[in-house]
Formats: structure tokens, sequence, C-alpha cells
């Protein structure tokens, strides 16, 4: 195979014909570094999964769009996150802090996978084959099919995958493996996209579908995932605090699925145990009868989730208030606090105001901000939203309440947890089914969510 060479920047990716002490894209001082590229390499990348198509101009319907079976992994909540399970030849990338558990799911996946009869390769590049064993110990999974192969080098790792020929590969880390054709170190920005490149191009030629998984970084020294999503097929994030035993596994991007899913787990003793009612663990803390906390439903990707919005207002302060926002979007937030000024003839300026969706959820979605309006109320006039009640809706800046899309999926995980009280949009609450012991209330505007909690 012939090879040229080119110069890459590591920090911003640009190709160079020659070496420049300074890269012209980012302004960058020594940053160029040489890379070998194989001549041969580019032209048949997707052709065999295609059916030999690529680069044929077709008429639509000519096109063959018989869906593959998808591979499931046994694991509930990750094939739900991808949209039902694995399709062959697809890339998918999972992100996180480091220690958040993303070695633990993916091996947890490929277990399941190799108790089902089918044949995995586990790629390390980060902990050695003893460490892999505990861990594997520790979870309860082995079976012959389970291949793990230990190593650092791009190159090395492709002559083994062209000797199997597995349904699923995993590549963990993308930034402990690097290619001898760039010289720069692992973690570098050219190295990751090399390896993740490299990789893709394996799998769309092949039949296995592949992980990669990705270390977020906060310094600039080693790349982190987001330097790749736009190569993959699937984007994941593992997130979660450390510090408490829940994480959430969160679709970002998914070319075979809903980008919205998420998928909720706990750490245990012996790996991630899926949760199965994430509305009752989101609530399981929720201090009841005190001011600043409402309840509303959000909708994930296919499922209903409840959760807990909290405010705190305090003050006043000298000047204007401080506003910090934690799962929740400030912009909708800053929002609320105009139309509560405006309708209710409140003065919240020189608050200090903090809100939080508990359980490191991501409430963002329109339907929060009614809750947030309540949560916001609650907290400044000291009174508890009344026990037992959701609150759901969009506000528009007339203070005016707006129906929101998937109610009757909202309404319905409220009556399951035993919420007797909704508080929705007009709209919504006159389409809402009639269910016994449940009152639903319809508000126009933000001053009907006022009489219909504190009055
Ligand atoms: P790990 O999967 O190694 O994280 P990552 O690959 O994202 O860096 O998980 C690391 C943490 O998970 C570690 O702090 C120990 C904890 N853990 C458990 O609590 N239970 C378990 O069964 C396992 C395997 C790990
Ligand atoms: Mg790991």
């Amino acid at each position: 195979m012939k090879s040229d060479t080119v110069f890459v920047c590591n920090e911003c990716g640009r190709q160079l014909l020659k070496w420049m002490g300074r890269c012209p894209g980012c302004g960058e001082w020594n940053t160029v570094v040489e890379k070998q590229v194989s001549t041969a390499r580019g032209a048949s990348v997707s052709g065999k999964s295609d059916g030999g198509q690529v680069g044929a101009i077709l008429p639509l319907p000519q096109i063959r769009g018989d869906e593959q079976p998808r591979l499931k992994t046994g694991i509930g909540e990750l094939d739900r996150v991808l949209g039902g399970g694995l399709v062959r030849r697809s890339v998918i990338l999972v992100g996180g802090d480091p220690g958040i558990g993303k070695s633990t799911l993916v091996m947890q996946a490929l277990g399941s996978l190799a108790a089902a009869g089918e044949t995995v390769l586990y790629i390390s590049g980060e902990e050695s084959s003893e460490q892999l064993k505990l861990r594997a110990e520790r979870l309860s999974l082995g079976g012959d099919t389970f291949l793990v192969l230990v190593e650092n080098n791009l190159e090395l790792i492709v002559e083994k995958l062209g000797q199997i020929d597995p349904s699923v590969v995993v590549l963990d880390s993308v930034q402990s493996v690097s290619s001898r054709s760039v010289q720069s170190h692992p973690g570098s920005v050219v190295q990751v996209r090399e390896v993740a490149d490299t990789l893709t191009n394996c799998t769309k030629r092949g039949s296995s579908a592949c992980f990669i998984v990705g270390h977020v970084t906060k310094d600039g020294i080693l790349a982190g995932p987001k330097v790749l999503e736009h190569m993959v097929d699937t984007v994941l994030y593992f997130e979660g605090d450390r510090g408490h035993p829940y994480r959430i596994l969160r679709a970002v991007k998914n070319r075979f699925g809903s980008s919205s899913e998420i998928g909720v787990f706990e750490m245990a003793d012996r790996g991630l145990v899926e949760v199965a009612n994430p509305s009752e663990i989101f609530l399981s803390e929720r201090p009841v009868g005190a001011p600043g906390s409402a309840v509303t439903a959000l909708v994930e990707g296919s499922r209903p989730i409840l959760a807990e919005i909290q405010a705190l207002v305090t003050g006043p302060v000298p000047g204007q208030g401080r506003r910090t926002c934690l799962g929740t979007d400030s912009q909708r937030l800053a929002l609320m606090i105009a139309v509560i000024e405006k309708k209710l003839s409140l003065h919240l300026g020189d608050h200090d105001i903090f809100l939080n969706a508990v359980g490191g959820l991501r409430a963002t979605e329109p339907a929060v901000d009614l809750a947030m309006a309540a949560a916001l109320l609650s907290s400044y006039l000291d009174r508890a939203v009344p026990t037992g009640t959701i609150v759901f809706g969009e506000v528009g800046l007339a203070g005016e309440v707006r129906r929101v899309s998937r109610a009757e999926e909202r309404i319905n995980e409220a009556v399951r947890l035993g919420f007797k009280r909704i508080v929705a949009p007009c709209s919504n609450a006159e389409q809402a089914p009639r269910l016994p012991e449940l009152t639903m209330v319809g508000v126009a505007g933000i001053k009907d969510l006022a009489a219909a909690l504190f009055q």
C-alpha cells in the first residue's frame, strides 16, 4: 500500500500540505504534526454495506429499505435509549466523566450478549486483563464467547479485528489507543479522530456494531467525545453525580432512534441495576409540605417521568439579585420571573433566586414552565404547594398558559404514583381522561395558577 504524508493541526484538526510552526487555522504555535495516509483507503468505505449501490444515482423506490432486526443487549434501559437495540454496522459513542461507570455499562452489555450466545470483543487500552477479569467477576460475567483484547496500538487492533467477526465490539477508551501514522500523543484531537475514523470505517465494512468509550475531559490536553460526535451514528452520555448512586444514560444523537430518550440506572455493589420506575426515585426524598417544591410531569423520549422542581427565593439583597439554575433553563427562569412580576405585581428583581431540577434530571421542556412558576411563588409566599398536586404547562409572555403535547401520558403517570390533583392548561384539562378520585384544574393564565394553588 502506498502512503503519503500530510500535516494536521492538533488543536483544530486542519490539514496542511507542509509543516508550519503556526497553524493558519487556529493561530496556535507548535501544534502541527505529521500524519501518514495510505492512498488505497477511502475508496470502498461503505460500499459493502449498501450492496454495492454507493455512487450510483437511483430513484428512491428502487433503494432497498428493509430494516434489519436489532440486536438486543438484554439491558432494557440501554436498548430503549438505543432505539430498540443495536443496529449492525453502527457506531455508538459512550461519553461521560471518568469513574461514572462507562466501562461497567459496556461490559455488562457485552456480558449479557455473550450469555445469549453472541461473540463479543472488549478491547481495552486502559486496564490490564487481570483488572478486566476482576471487574467481570464482580459483575458475574463470563462465557467462552466473551473475548478480551488488551492493546494500545490502532494498527494491531485493526489487524486482530480482521481475524474474527464478533457481533459487538467495544473500544475502551478512544483516548488510550493511538495510531502509528500520526505523530501525536494518545488522546490528542488528531489521534482520537484518527482512531474513531479508522474504527468507524472498519465497522461500516464489517458486520459488527461498535461502542467507542470516551472520557469527558475538562482540560485541553485530552480530546473529549465532543470532537467525535459528528463521526458516529449514535452519541450517548452517561451522567450523574459520583456521590449519588443514580446514573442517567442520555441519547444526544441517534440515527436509529429518538435523541431525547433517557435510561436510568443505579450503581450498586455488583454493577449497574436498571431503574424501571424513575418517577419513584426522583420523588423519593421530596420534602412534603415544604414551600418551594413543585412536582411536574416531563416527557423524556418515549416515556413520562415525574420530577421535582425546587425554588429558593431569598433576600431582598442590595442591587440585582443572583439567579442560579441547575437542570433547568436559565432563559425560561428569566421569562417566568418577568411574567410573575408583571402579571401578579410581585417584586422579585432584588431577590436571589435558585432553581433546581432534583436528581440530576434536565427539565428544559416548555411544559416545566408552570411548575417553575409554582415553585417560585411557593418559595416567595412561603406557602407549600398542596400535597398530591402535579403542575405542568407552558407559559407565554402574556402570562397565558398554553397546551402541551402528550398530556394524557403525563396525567396517567401522575395517577399511577398516587397524585390526586392536576393543574394543567385549560385545553389539556378539557380533553383529559375522566378518572375517579382525580381532580383536573384547568388554568388559562398565571393568575389562575396562583389562585389554584394558594387560595
Ligand atoms: P467504571 O465503569 O470503571 O467507570 P468509567 O469507565 O466511566 O471510568 O466505574 C467506576 C466506578 O464504579 C468505581 O468508582 C467503582 C464503581 N463500581 C461500583 O460501585 N460497583 C460495581 O459493581 C463496579 C464494577 C464499579
Ligand atoms: Mg473505564
